[in-house]
């Protein structure tokens, strides 16, 4: 249980709140590089509150400014971005990527007024195929962008599977994303028999968790009795301040990103990359999420299915998915009779149908949490010291200023039991080996076997 205070604290965002301010510390994923094309049409964002337009200078460089001219409040949405700015449609005014104003048409020729006029204006970046926002107090010197390991890995590796607006707060989110026991719950099949096409199986419900702080966040082990007397490892990394990776299949790493647009709504991205070589497909959808839904009505499709047409007026209008609370998700009756637990057609959707079903900030203080909510105890209490620390005495938060940090992993493994499972994973989760754990390798296998010939495995 959280107290009414304590939620506002962690949850809200907006400039001025601690969380916010916490946030504004670290560079955030906004979109894919490609969205934002030299001297493209600005596009409508919303990130930590605060409304911006997003455009591409001629030059390259990605510009995140105030969507509203000061010279009498035209929208610079429909403003021209033209040989190094980002010009007004109303009277021309004409501003670069660092908000300052570099032309003013309708003003005498020797007036030297727009020398004195700027708009508020946020540095941007490009890195893995993804352009980020940083709105923190160090616009001249911004630490570096986080090193994440899909950034220094062949663009063939990586897949950006999915990118979606949630209409709720981004801690709920992201508390789903580091809730290991909900996994063989909300996202099972309901036949353990059945292929893994339906969902996922476990015979053991009843996790144990093993939590390691870290400087970025912290890394927690799930662990699991296999029916052999091995143990199974789930091992997820939380990393501030938005960031989760759930236990990798396969040799696959996911990143889910959950940034916060505003109090009440998240802009989520899930990244895939494979340390060991190509992922199928991914050179042709490099940073173009796959939109398809399965036919058979409980098959899991990947991703999140189609977008709603273009939502235009709104902020990332492009990434409204029609599985959402006002489509119940997709849910499906029949399958969820027969097949999986929700009848919802994905993985992602079904976490995000929860999610929403919590309302747009959850009330936490009617929670009743249990001993296997631990990892949600733990990041909530970690942002709210970080927080804190920050207004107090303006210690820099978690990972902010480490951008190296951010090269790590997750995994799923079997291993014998006793066995340490941080130092046997340790290779694979800082990246010093492209090999997957072996067990994991092995148990894999044995997992196809169970599938049905010519299925393929699972993904989320
Ligand atoms: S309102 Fe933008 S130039 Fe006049
Ligand atoms: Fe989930």
């Amino acid at each position: 249980m959280l107290s009414a205070e304590d939620t506002d604290l962690l949850c809200r965002v907006g400039p001025g709140t601690p969380m916010g301010e916490l946030m504004r510390r670290y560079w955030l994923p906004v979109g894919y590089s490609w969205e934002y094309e030299t001297d493209g049409q600005p596009q409508r964002v919303r990130v930590l509150g605060e409304d911006l337009v997003a455009w591409r200078a001629s030059d390259g460089t990605p510009a995140f400014t105030e969507p509203q001219c000061p010279h009498r409040g035209a929208g610079f949405f429909y403003g021209r971005n033209e040989e190094s700015g980002l010009r007004c449609a109303y009277h021309g005014w004409k501003f670069d990527a660092s908000g300052q104003c570099v032309d003013m048409p309708n003003e005498p020729a020797e007036s030297n007024f727009r020398r004195k006029v700027r708009i508020r204006a946020y540095r941007g970046a490009d890195y893995g195929g993804v352009t980020w926002i940083y709105m923190g107090p160090r616009q001249d010197d911004p630490p570096g962008v986080p090193q994440f390991e899909w950034g220094l890995t062949p663009p063939e590796n990586v897949s950006h599977a999915q990118k979606i607006v949630y209409e709720c707060n981004w801690m709920q989110a992201l508390e789903g994303e580091l809730d290991s026991t909900h996994v063989y719950v909300l996202h099972r099949r309901l036949n353990a028999d059945d292929s893994p096409r339906y969902g996922l199986f476990h015979n053991d419900q009843r996790a144990r968790f093993h939590i390691e702080e870290k400087p970025y966040g912290f890394t927690y082990g799930a662990e699991r009795s296999e029916l052999d007397g091995n143990v199974y490892w789930r091992t997820t990394q939380f990393l501030f301040p938005v960031y989760g990776m759930f236990p990798a299949q396969d040799g696959v790493v996911p990143l889910s990103v959950y940034l916060p647009v505003d109090d009440h709504h998240t802009l989520h991205m899930g990244v895939w990359w494979n340390p060991a070589g190509a992922m199928p497909g991914a050179a042709q959808e490099y940073g173009r999420p796959r939109e398809a839904l399965a036919e058979e009505p409980g098959m899991l499709a990947p991703g999140v299915g189609p977008m709603k047409p273009e939502q235009r007026g709104r902020f990332f209008s492009k990434w409204w998915p029609q599985a959402a609370p006002d489509s119940d998700f997709l849910m499906d009756v029949r399958a969820k009779r027969a097949r999986n637990a929700t009848g919802i057609p994905t993985v992602r959707l079904q976490d995000s149908a929860v999610i929403h079903s919590m309302g747009r900030i959850m009330d936490r203080t009617r929670e009743h949490l249990g001993t296997t909510d631990v990892s949600i105890i733990r990041a909530r209490r970690m942002l709210l010291r970080a927080a804190m620390q920050l207004r107090e005495d303006g210690t820099p938060p978690p990972g902010s200023e480490r951008p190296q940090d951010y090269y790590v992993r997750s995994c799923a493994a079997i291993l014998p039991p006793g066995a340490d499972w941080e130092a046997e994973l340790d290779d694979w989760h800082n990246c010093r080996t492209s090999e997957p754990p072996r067990k994991v390798a092995e148990a894999n296998r044995a997992f196809k076997e169970r599938a049905l010939p010519g299925e393929p495995a699972y993904r989320t």
